[in-house]
């Protein structure tokens, strides 16, 4: 059996499913039902000064039959006292000792609220901290959260601070709501950040209602923007992901976060340098008991893999993440249409001729479309097997034309010894 614990720059967690800083960590209650469920570690919902929450808070998008493909909040931290949190804090941690429990942190910009706070967290006995400085709404406008993380020199400077009295590793959360996601990485690594974590919320508008005119989630007619996360982010969170961890500037663990719900998600996070990863808004969907399905999927895939640890498995599609530049402008593939799948819809007719290249031939026959892909104007694109409603009924092929692999740099070199490639 493959090896599920991992050592987080020093954190020691019996597997790397960590709940994400959120409504699931809201409680030592909640924190302890997450843990018998078998989730490895929890980063407590964010702590600091009281604040008051509006009513309503959520919305979401569907997509098709599919609930919450993306969700907005318009939380703020914690609404429980501080002194409760951290009682319960020291309470999960005397029942849970092999379970790792993260505080996160948000107060404000001054080096003695920092301190306090840190010194608090650990005295009740957290593993870790994480500084939140990604929070997009509510806590930014008040010169925290995301308004920190998106100026790297009050990173870098407030990490300081966290580092000058911390015993246990710190953890910077980053904002994706920033150009570069590299710079506040930096930063937080030259402010001595043991690891980073990524993605917080994206700055997001979930939908206006068209009777009300009122923006969701509705506070008495008005809204404000929230943080978008589920499923619909994973894509710009895989993608930061990849550069902050090949960013050799940074060089320090991730703990990957954003759109995770399932072992496959997080294998693909690992996959791109995450060393642990945080899950909310599926377990806010679903419940904690996704873990299971989590646990024994990572596991019979590194068994299959033959890969004995995490550890062995992170960071091996980085390689992989190129820049256009370096690709190969010289491979080639087509779509293929298997006939004995083919239901005859037309679409991937419809979506190629009116949407990408005219590719695909189609004629009506006894009330189906039948097609026909014209190899020579198919550039590959995939859109045609991307429509398709049938599993498996179109599939792309590699057309060797005999050419070694060359990249636009080497085509730019010596243009003329490529002649094939004049058009593009
Ligand atoms: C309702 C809600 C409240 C959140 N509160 C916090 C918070 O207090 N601190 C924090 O660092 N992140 C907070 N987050 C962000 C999550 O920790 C996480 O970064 C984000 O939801 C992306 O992960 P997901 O796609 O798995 O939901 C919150 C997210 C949601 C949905």
């Amino acid at each position: 059996m493959a090896d599920l614990s991992i050592n987080f720059c020093g954190i020691r967690s019996p597997n790397p499913f960590w709940l994400a800083s959120a409504p699931p960590t809201n409680t030592g209650d909640q924190v302890m039902r997450a843990f018998d469920a078998g989730w490895g570690g929890a980063v407590w919902k964010t702590l600091g000064d009281p604040i008051v929450n509006v009513s309503s808070r959520y919305a979401s998008v569907d997509f098709g039959s599919v609930r919450m493909m993306g969700l907005n909040n318009i939380e703020l931290i914690t609404d429980r006292p501080l002194d409760v949190n951290l009682r319960e804090i020291a309470e999960v941690k005397k029942r849970y000792p092999k379970q790792v429990v993260i505080a996160s942190l948000m107060v404000e910009s001054k080096r003695e609220a920092w301190h306090q706070i840190v010194k608090q967290a650990e005295g009740a006995g957290a593993d870790g901290l994480e500084l939140n400085f990604g929070c997009p709404h509510g806590m930014s406008e008040r010169g925290m959260g995301a308004a920190v993380g998106q100026v790297p020199e009050y990173a870098c400077q407030i990490t300081e601070w966290v580092k000058q009295v911390a015993r246990t590793p710190v953890i910077v959360k980053l904002t994706p709501n920033i150009t570069d996601i590299t710079y506040p990485a930096r930063a937080a690594k030259k402010g001595g950040a043991d690891a980073v974590s990524l993605i917080n919320t994206i700055n997001s508008i979930m939908s206006i209602d068209l009777d009300s005119f009122s923006p969701r989630p509705d506070v008495a007619g008005h809204s404000a923007h929230g943080g978008y996360c589920g499923p619909a982010v994973k894509p710009i969170a895989l993608n930061m992901l990849a550069q902050v961890a090949k960013d050799a500037q940074v060089a320090i663990p991730i703990s990957g976060i954003g759109g995770i719900s399932n072992w496959r998600d997080a294998v693909e996070f690992i996959l791109l340098g995450a060393s642990t990863v945080q899950v909310c808004t599926a377990v806010m969907h679903y419940g904690f008991r996704i873990v299971e399905d989590m646990v024994e999927g990572l596991s019979n895939y590194l068994d299959e893999k033959k890969i004995a640890s995490v550890s062995e498995l992170c960071g091996r599609a980085l390689p992989r993440v190129s820049s256009w530049e370096n690709l190969d402008l010289n491979y080639k593939i087509v779509a293929a249409v298997d006939e004995q799948k083919c239901i005859g819809c037309g679409l991937c007719y419809v979506a190629c001729n009116d949407g990408a290249h005219q590719a695909i031939g189609a004629r009506a026959k006894n009330g189906r479309t039948e097609v026909e892909i014209l190899e020579d104007k198919c550039v590959g694109c995939n859109l045609c097997s991307l429509v398709c409603p049938v599993d498996g009924c179109i599939s792309m092929k590699q057309i060797d034309a005999g050419r070694p692999p060359l990249t636009w740099k080497e085509y730019q070199r010596n243009p003329n010894a490529h002649t094939h490639l004049a058009h593009k």
